[in-house]
């Protein structure tokens, strides 16, 4: 049932063709808002006909999307766009997210993350526009000082170039609300997102290179690569494998629906919340719950720890079920499952010739 408070609000979704994104423009179709999603196609299957992961998006829904093929760093684009639609809010996923990748083109990753943020703020702000809601990651604590990791845990001691352009946006937005208080903006700080659609539809589908441990254990099940690497099984945790709050990307995308019905409630200025499951799963755990559910094998190779990587983190999301109504759902087989429906529905990722669109603007 849609949410009479949605009825016809436009929501402009950056990054909309991403992993991330995709998942949470069904949700706000299914709430009953209007979607307008841009993406320069930097790290999602797409090309001028569009994105194949937002036209299963429009068949799980049964809804339109209108899509642009756009880059934030083009700040002319990004102005028409707002001056055709009126958007209520935006939902910024866009940005960069390799972190090996991020240390290596350190400037690749400042220009397109935190301009290509300058660059949204700049024409929201000229079109009256000052509802977001920012992707942010857990990356921004470092090293915990404490576990489960609360909000108010100190941000800002980061190893790696990627984090850090999430911290500096986090910086810019409590400059920004202080300055002007029509600004009302959502911070979450995502923890680890795994998992598909239910459907197996839609899933992850990067055209960079990816090390995430949920992507690459499904292509070694898939007989794609010949082992998992468990970076480091010398860690003080429970079986020496390093520890996650690995979290399903159907509750992200509720946590962001929780997180836009906030912002047109209330004016809150600035705030900041985990989305996390508040469980810690470790690598050798993660591996054996995939492989009962899927019966699918991953065999092993242990080698040393990864440069930069953490011992153990995960959310305390209490500010999140108290202050947004939100909590997760989804269990560590369904994260397992679904991400393997994916896997074996779509072996080769979405189909790379975009099929006849109608949804193009
Ligand atoms: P993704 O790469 O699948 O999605 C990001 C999308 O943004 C891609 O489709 C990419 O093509 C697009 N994009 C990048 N730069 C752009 C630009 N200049 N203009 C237009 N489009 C652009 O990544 P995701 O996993 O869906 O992540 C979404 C957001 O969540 C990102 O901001 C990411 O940093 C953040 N995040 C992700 C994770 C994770 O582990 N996946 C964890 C915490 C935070
Ligand atoms: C998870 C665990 C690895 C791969 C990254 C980003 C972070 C955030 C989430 C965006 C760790 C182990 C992994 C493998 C392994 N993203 N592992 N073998 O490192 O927690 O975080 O994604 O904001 O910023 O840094 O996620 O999936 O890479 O690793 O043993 O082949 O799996 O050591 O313990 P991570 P991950």
């Amino acid at each position: 049932e849609p949410s009479d408070m949605a009825q016809f609000k436009t929501i402009l979704v950056t990054g909309g063709a991403g992993y991330i994104g995709s998942h949470c423009v069904v949700d706000l179709l299914e709430t009953g808002y209007e979607v307008i999603a841009i993406d320069n196609f930097a790290n999602a299957v797409g090309d001028d006909d569009g994105s194949p992961a937002l036209r299963r998006v429009e068949q799980i829904t049964g809804k339109k999307v209108v899509f642009y093929r756009a880059d934030l760093l083009n700040k002319e684009q990004i102005n028409d766009i707002f001056d055709k639609h009126r958007v209520e809010c935006v939902i910024h996923f866009a940005a960069l997210k390799a972190v090996g990748e991020s240390m290596m083109q350190p400037l690749l990753y400042y220009q397109n993350n935190l301009l290509g943020m300058l660059n949204l703020l700049e024409v929201m702000r000229s079109h009256n526009c000052f509802q977001l809601v920012f992707s942010s990651s857990c990356t921004v604590y470092g090293e915990p000082e404490w576990l489960p990791i609360t909000e108010v845990h100190p941000t800002g001691k980061i190893t790696n170039v990627y984090g850090r352009t999430k911290y500096f946006i986090e910086e810019m937005l409590k400059d920004l609300s202080a300055a002007d208080e029509r600004w009302n903006v959502i911070s979450l700080r995502y923890f680890n997102p795994v998992g598909a659609h239910p459907s197996g539809l839609i899933g992850e589908d990067p055209t960079k290179e990816f090390t995430n441990l949920m992507p690459f254990m499904a292509q070694v099940a898939l007989g794609k690569k010949p082992a998992l690497t468990v970076f480091g099984s010398d860690y003080p945790t429970p079986d020496g494998t390093g520890v996650r709050d690995y979290i399903h990307v159907m509750d992200l995308a509720a946590g962001h629906v929780a997180a836009l019905r906030m912002i047109s409630e209330k004016h809150i200025g600035l705030k900041v919340y985990n989305l996390g499951t508040g469980r810690g799963v470790s690598v050798k755990e993660l591996v054996t719950v995939f492989e009962r559910v899927t019966g699918a094998k991953v065999p092993l190779k242990y080698e040393a720890r990864r440069h930069g990587d953490i011992t153990a983190m995960w959310a305390d999301p209490t500010l999140a079920k108290e202050e947004l109504g939100w909590t997760s759902q989804y269990t560590v087989e369904e994260m397992c499952t679904d991400f393997w429906r994916w896997q074996t529905m779509n072996p080769d990722g979405y189909p790379k010739k975009a099929m006849k669109p109608n949804h193009i603007v």
